[in-house]
């Protein structure tokens, strides 16, 4: 059966196929970038509020929490390597300012 452009948007199935997932891949790698730095700056806020407490367990329970947070930037990290992706340069300069503002 011949198709015309207007029933088959650019005339070619699998580029019009290729192109949301190509968008939705940058979505996910944008997010996961983003991701990937609050993490960081989630442990290093972590750090701050852990000095702030005087209760040993309080401190120990705080301590835990934030490393919990170092296991998620790592998994997030391996989902941006699996995806071709790096973290943005830029966000990890700025977001350990934003941990230690928080
Ligand atoms: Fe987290």
């Amino acid at each position: 059966m011949h198709r015309t452009l207007s029933e088959s948007g650019s005339g070619d199935a699998s580029l019009d196929a290729m192109q949301p997932r190509d968008a939705a891949r940058e979505s996910l790698v944008a997010l996961l970038r983003v991701a990937y730095s609050a993490e960081l700056a989630a442990y290093i806020a972590y750090l701050g509020h852990e000095r702030s407490v005087r209760d040993p367990e309080e401190k120990l329970a705080i301590r835990r929490i934030g490393r919990e947070e170092l296991v998620h930037r790592r998994e997030v990290g391996r989902m941006l390597a699996a995806l071709g992706a790096t973290p943005s340069a830029r966000r990890e300069r700025w977001m350990p300012w934003v941990g230690r503002l928080i």
